[in-house]
């Protein structure tokens, strides 16, 4: 009897652990990627194309997120996720938010029962009405403006990821741009060659750091970067 007894209280906690335990978290972000993204564009903006297979989730969050009718403006997000995750599962022409020309254009989306279960679609969902906000948008394009702004050598130097390791008027892992370009000056093709090839033991206090070949800039990248550098 007494082993009975410890028996059923192992399995109370073991079963009651396994109940309470929390379960693991969906990533909406990363389910977005691998269940919508082959028809749905899900760049923010989108790019435009004319053989799209179905509007881009940007599209799709906004007008979603205002056609839902919620029976209080706060139950709005609430609404719109409970609309995704019906929809995913069992779209129809009723209720969809598509104008008829869309429809027709697009086709009615399949249903993803077999492919999404309910929860995944609602960490999607989530993460759709948090990240595909005009907030966001009119943020990104904001910053996507600002580097468009930049000289096109410092949007190189950002792309290829040099600010990691050189700054232009301090010394952190590599040599300042100024220092550089001292160094170099009216010597453009040794700025390119350095770049391309890679360097070691040049500067004093960098010996232990190894400036690695960047082979996958193109002649004119290489020319563009190093007359940016010049005139640091
Ligand atoms: C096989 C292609 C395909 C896949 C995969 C797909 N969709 Fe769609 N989806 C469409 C098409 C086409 C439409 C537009 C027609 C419509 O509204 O049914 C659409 C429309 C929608 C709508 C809008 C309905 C409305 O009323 O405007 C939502 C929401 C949606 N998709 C969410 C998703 C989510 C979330 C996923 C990933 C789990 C996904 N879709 C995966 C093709 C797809």
């Amino acid at each position: 009897m007494f082993k009975l007894l410890i028996l059923f209280t192992l399995l109370f906690i073991f079963t009651g652990c396994n109940e309470t335990s929390p379960k693991e978290q969906l990533d909406g972000k990363l389910l977005l990627e691998n269940k919508c993204a082959s028809c749905h564009n899900i760049d923010m903006p989108p790019e435009l194309s004319d053989d799209e297979l179905a509007p881009p989730i940007m599209s799709v969050s906004f007008h979603v997120y205002d056609f839902v009718k919620p029976v209080t403006q706060d139950q709005r997000e609430a609404t719109a996720i409970d609309f995704v995750v019906d929809y995913v599962r069992n779209p129809s022409v009723e209720k969809s938010f598509c104008d008829k020309a869309s429809l027709k254009h697009y086709g009615l989306m399949p249903s993803q029962k077999s492919k999404v279960s309910k929860a995944e679609v609602k960490a999607i969902a989530q993460y759709m009405f948090e990240f595909y906000t005009p907030n966001n948008l009119l943020k990104i394009q904001q910053e996507q403006a600002a580097f468009e702004a930049l000289a096109p050598g410092e949007k190189l130097a950002i792309k290829y990821k040099c600010l990691g390791y050189h700054r232009v008027n301090k010394k952190v892992i590599g040599p300042s741009f100024h220092d550089i370009s001292l160094r170099y000056t009216d010597k453009k093709a040794e700025i390119s060659k350095s770049i391309k090839n890679g360097t070691k033991k040049k500067w004093e206090n960098s010996h232990r750091a190894i400036m690695p070949a960047f082979k996958q800039l193109n002649d004119n990248e290489l020319k563009v970067l190093s007359e940016w550098i010049l005139q640091k």
